[in-house]
């Protein structure tokens, strides 16, 4: 079905290439994979499904990657360092290399920047798969050339499909990851993301819905909606949705669970999607809304579409609409054309806003965006002294803010457990997305509880159960 200019289709479960594979997979015996994502949820999203893919395969799933016999790295482009850590990484595999006879593939996000595939090829030639984004559906038939034809596979080309019925294994226990969306037409004047993610496309409702019910048959007690700019879901798609729509949809299946969603522009929060959060049941009371300065001028040349005051009056509407909801947002320190005053216009939205999670970061320039072309003249070293006061002030706002929350009651799903001296301590999130510690026994994971909070450090709330 071709809608709207964007393809979409079916994995075809039945190839030629996948039956092959699992026929030399068996001739074999036991072959591993070891798949390891860096940056966003999305990423990991996309290695659940390359996973999947592997176990259709009919190869066994490892975490101990010097065993086994495949190794994806699943990159990120976002910032500089992402990108560092990976080569590094990539780097550090040339002995297991020569030690064995393992096959070793890099995708993503990083390999999908200009020129980037290519580099990779050169500078280590032990990689045998190199292949970007939006790709997974097309593993097998690499695998099939790699694998069948000993033949070196990088592919890059960039492609506007939406592939469904991709076998998925879910990596994590307790939190199911859905996508709604892909791609970004923002074009955010520092971000790479629109150009190794494509164009926006959303998934239609009725495939969201089925992968949410499977989530949830499987046992699953958290849905993460996912997508760059969720808040535009169901642009160009035939039928009258929209992202509050499908939260609507998606609060009155049955079921005891909880859904939350990542990222929400600013520019797209309508007072539809606050009103359908503030009165859904099962829908966190958490946004993520990123603001990333507090200075007009500095948002308009990052093409956010959105001025300071318009940003805090979203955030007074938000938190009059539904109280006790947190609010999450990120922050870029030192863009091209930042000043000291736009700076401090920043430090003071974050000590009005008080901010319940805040992730920031030092501006990174990415190659062929807009961002990277402007004058930068403020050096690192002084971007960095910014960057030490923003964590200082955020780190005053959580003090204050987590004292204020002793005392509450949170309902939290407990998703990690770690013993010591036969003690265990239960860590989950509460409905609104923050952390929180307790004392606790293994059989808790995955239930809901709710706990008294005592105490708090910067990172987590500690309670006890009641
Ligand atoms: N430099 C620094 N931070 C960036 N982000 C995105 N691109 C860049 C960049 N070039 C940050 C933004 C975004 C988050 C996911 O990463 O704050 O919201
Ligand atoms: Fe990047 Fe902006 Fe799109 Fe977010 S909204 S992915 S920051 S271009």
């Amino acid at each position: 079905m071709n809608l709207l200019g964007n393809v979409r289709f079916d994995f075809n479960q039945n190839a030629n290439s996948i039956d092959e594979i699992r026929d030399y997979v068996q001739e074999k015996g036991e072959l591993s994979y070891f798949v390891h994502s860096y940056g966003c949820q999305q990423n990991v999203s996309d290695s659940e499904r390359i996973c999947g893919v592997f176990e259709l395969l009919g190869l066994t799933h490892t975490l101990n990657m010097e065993n086994s016999d495949f190794i994806i790295f699943n990159t990120c482009g976002v910032r500089h360092t992402a990108n560092e850590r990976v080569w590094s990484h990539i780097g550090a595999l040339k002995d297991l290399k020569q030690s064995k006879n393992v096959i070793i593939g890099v995708c993503g996000c990083m390999v999908q920047q200009k020129g980037i595939a290519e580099q990779l090829g050169v500078r280590f030639p032990f990689l045998d798969l190199i292949f970007g984004t939006n790709l997974i559906h097309q593993l097998p038939e690499f695998l099939k050339e790699v694998l069948l034809e000993r033949k070196r596979v990088i592919v890059t080309q960039a492609t506007d499909e939406i592939v469904e019925k991709l076998p998925i294994k879910r990596g994590l226990n307790i939190r199911c990851l859905v996508p709604v969306m892909y791609g970004c037409d923002n074009f955010c004047s520092y971000c790479v993301v629109p150009y190794v993610r494509g164009k926006e496309r959303s998934r239609v409702p009725e495939n969201v819905i089925a992968e949410v019910k499977k989530g949830l048959q499987e046992g699953f007690k958290e849905i993460l909606l996912l997508g760059q700019n969720v808040n535009s879901y169901g642009k160009g798609l035939p039928s009258q949705i929209n992202f509050a729509k499908l939260l609507l949809a998606i609060n009155k299946l049955p079921g005891e669970f909880r859904v939350r969603f990542l990222t929400s522009h600013p520019k797209d929060c309508s007072s539809e999607l606050v009103a359908v959060v503030a009165q859904s049941k099962k829908i966190c009371k958490q946004f993520h809304l990123p603001v990333q300065s507090g200075s007009n001028k500095v948002l308009k040349l990052m093409n956010r579409g959105y001025t300071s005051e318009e940003y805090l009056e979203l955030i007074a509407h938000i938190r009059e609409q539904i109280p006790g909801v947190t609010i999450g947002s990120d922050i870029i320190a030192g863009f091209p054309g930042e000043t000291e005053e736009d700076f401090l216009e920043t430090l003071e939205l974050i000590k009005r806003v008080k901010f319940d999670q805040l992730f920031t970061f030092i501006y990174s320039p990415r190659e062929g965006t807009r961002a990277a072309q402007m004058p930068d003249i403020v050096p690192r070293a002084e971007k960095k002294v910014w960057f030490k006061q923003l964590l200082s002030i955020q780190n005053e706002v959580y003090d204050e803010q987590n004292s204020k929350r002793i005392g509450e009651k949170k309902v939290v799903l407990p998703e990690q457990v770690t013993e010591s001296s036969g003690k265990f301590t239960l860590w989950g999130k509460c409905d609104g997305g923050l952390g929180v510690e307790f004392a606790g026994t293994e059989a808790l994971l995955g239930e809901f509880v709710t706990i008294v909070i005592e105490t708090a450090t910067r990172r987590n709330l500690i309670g006890v159960k009641i």
